[in-house]
């Protein structure tokens, strides 16, 4: 049975359309059979797929896509879970019906933030929902600049507060944005670059937490 795993988080630019796009490239080139759904109505991970088909050909981006009704979703996966090792939904940045059937549908939810005091303060509220839902969310910290001291007293502050924030981060990189435009994953590119470890290691450290 597949498992199903969520990038949500409600505030917008955090990340979790990139890392959607880029866990999925890591799963499907590792083997895996990868599901997308974009939940989220500004259609980044709609647009960054229908690159990747231009890129690789209609039938070989090694990804499928299903355009739900969000408000169906647990039962539309049901209908599909047996077919996939990894159903990926990236979340709309909001909390909303809609992302709270997310967040009951997903085995796990990862909560994309960027190291800065104000993007933190916008995420609490959404890892109370994941909370009263009896999920534990684990946040994955994007965009983290070398040697900042501000994310070293964040996670503790987090940690703190009894939040579970990864081990392995994602570090500023043009080539997350670079690629994600063209519909390819960091992955696709080279898999020994310095951002392809750092997916690799974050996608581990998901499959460590299912
Ligand atoms: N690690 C990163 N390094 C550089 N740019 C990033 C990184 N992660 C995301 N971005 C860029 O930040 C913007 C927001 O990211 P996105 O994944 O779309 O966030 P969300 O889906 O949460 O709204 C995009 O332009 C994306 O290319
Ligand atoms: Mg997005």
């Amino acid at each position: 049975m597949g498992k199903v795993i969520a990038f949500s988080n409600q505030k917008g630019g955090s990340g979790k359309s990139t890392l959607s796009a880029n866990i999925a490239v890591l799963w499907s080139n590792s083997g895996y059979k990868v599901a997308v759904i974009d939940a989220d109505p500004q259609k980044s991970l709609s647009y960054w797929l229908t690159e990747r088909k231009k890129y690789y050909g209609e039938d070989d981006i090694g990804i499928d896509f299903y355009n739900f009704d969000i408000r169906n979703l647990s039962d539309e996966i049901k209908k599909i879970k047996r077919k996939y090792d990894y159903i990926i939904i990236d979340s709309p940045p909001a909390i909303t019906f809609e992302t709270i059937q997310i967040v009951k549908v997903s085995n796990g939810i990862f909560v994309p933030v960027q190291p800065s005091p104000l993007d933190l303060m916008a995420t609490l509220p959404f890892l109370q929902i994941a909370r009263d839902e009896r999920k534990k969310p684990l946040i994955i910290l994007n965009r983290v600049m070398p040697r900042a001291r501000l994310t070293d007293a964040m996670v503790l502050r987090l940690r703190y507060s009894g939040a579970k924030v990864a081990r392995s981060r994602i570090s500023s990189k043009i080539i997350f944005a670079e690629t994600f435009a063209v519909g390819r994953g960091v992955i696709d590119i080279n898999v020994t670059s310095d951002a392809s470890r750092e997916i690799i290691n974050v996608g581990n450290e998901i499959l460590r937490n299912l």
